[in-house]
């Protein structure tokens, strides 16, 4: 286990506080990365290219207004509970999707401290 990582999970445990606050500049390299939030792919973000934008789903800007931390957090971990139709995928289950490759098999898309990160990019978004 790398030292990195085993100190980050005990900052976890012994400051739940301080690890829920999340690192909105990394939150913002997940939203816009095309390898791992891939939320462009549907959302139009601002400060990223035009070309690049989605146009499936409500901009994202100005989202910290609009919602709270907490409505955030369950926008990405339960998006099916605003709406049961939704084709936003839910990044914190890691159970129930259809073909999955073998070497993501019952993993989240993000963990639970990338979520954290997010969140707190997306609360920055006033
Ligand atoms: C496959 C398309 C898709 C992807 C990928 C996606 N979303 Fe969504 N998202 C939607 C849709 C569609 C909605 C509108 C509500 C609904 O139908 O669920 C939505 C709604 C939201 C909302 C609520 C917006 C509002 O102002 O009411 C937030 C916040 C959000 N998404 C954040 C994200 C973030 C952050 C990511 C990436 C980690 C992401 N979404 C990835 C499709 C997507």
């Amino acid at each position: 286990m790398n030292r990195v990582w085993l100190a980050a999970l005990l900052a976890s445990l012994c400051l739940p506080g301080w690890a829920a606050a999340g690192d909105a500049r990394a939150g913002e390299r997940i939203v816009s990365s095309r390898s791992q939030g891939l939320c462009l792919l549907c959302h139009p973000i601002p400060g990223q290219p035009d070309g690049l934008q989605g146009t499936l789903a409500p901009p994202l800007a100005g989202a910290g207004s609009r919602h709270s931390a907490q409505a955030l957090r369950q926008r990405l971990l339960n998006p099916e509970r605003f709406n049961p139709d939704t084709v936003m995928p839910s990044y914190g289950r890691s159970q129930g999707f259809n073909q999955v490759a073998p070497a993501l098999r019952g993993k989240p898309l993000l963990t639970p401290h990338q979520i954290d990160d997010v969140v707190a990019y997306l609360v920055s978004l006033k």
